[in-house]
């Protein structure tokens, strides 16, 4: 096993303030919109405790975004163009989580900290904090004072377009809330990919020569 660190501080500060603010704001949006449906807290506060939790957010986002932006680590996060080699990249992993991980194989992802994605794990994260995620703040921010933005909203085609929009992503993040803590526990031990937003590192383990070459041959 080698130490490998692949989680500096300000990605680790980022990820699980965002994590925490991102339930609250599932809890408070949810008794937003099905107000018939449950009764955690007053309407009132629900919208309050959402629009303070949803700029903190917003804010905490910039965290993320400034340390990719200065960083080399943000290879991380670039797009794969070779689209034949994308899709055999996402076939191997697909078949791992889907087969090969119930035998013991090993991931068909060797982890490096420029490279710490495997390509469907890569391929979410750009979509949800390149897109999805300022999506929803847009949307949220152009809800949150309706008045002020009119123009805007009446531009993309009225309140119900936005609020539609800002709804579905929310949808999708319940879903991914379910499934993304269950993915991050498939690491070659249950807790190591867990450990490594905490600590910083990852024990990897090391590959042999022949192990090595094999990968190569079949990328
Ligand atoms: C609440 C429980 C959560 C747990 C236990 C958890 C766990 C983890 C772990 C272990 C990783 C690193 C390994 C991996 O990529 O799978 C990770 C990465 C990541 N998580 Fe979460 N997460 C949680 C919530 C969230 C939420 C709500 C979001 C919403 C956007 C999120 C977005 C991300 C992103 C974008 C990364 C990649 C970060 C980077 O290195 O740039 N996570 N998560």
């Amino acid at each position: 096993m080698t130490k490998l660190y692949i989680n500096p501080l300000p990605v680790r500060l980022w990820h699980w303030a965002n994590a925490v603010l991102f339930i609250v704001l599932v809890v408070t949006g949810v008794q937003i919109r099905y107000l018939d449906l449950f009764d955690f807290m007053t309407f009132r506060n629900a919208v309050v405790v959402h629009n303070w939790v949803a700029f903190a957010l917003i804010g905490n986002f910039f965290v993320w975004l400034l340390f990719y932006l200065f960083s080399d680590k943000n290879k991380a996060y670039h797009p794969e163009f070779n689209l034949l080699k994308l899709a055999r990249a996402c076939f191997a992993q697909m078949q791992y989580y889907g087969y090969g991980i119930f035998k013991g194989e090993h991931s068909p992802h060797h982890m490096d900290p420029y490279n710490k994605f495997n390509p469907l794990q890569r391929m979410l994260y750009q979509i949800l904090m390149l897109f999805l995620l300022p999506l929803q703040f847009i949307t949220g921010i152009l809800m949150w004072d309706i008045k002020r933005f009119s123009g805007f909203v009446d531009m993309v085609g009225g309140v119900r377009v936005v609020d539609t929009i800002h709804v579905l992503i929310f949808i999708f993040f319940v879903f991914y809330l379910l499934i993304h803590p269950y993915l991050a526990t498939l690491g070659h031990t249950p807790t190591a990919h867990i450990k490594a937003m905490i600590t910083g590192y990852e024990d990897v383990e090391e590959e042999t020569p022949s192990a090595v070459q094999a990968t190569r041959a079949t990328a």
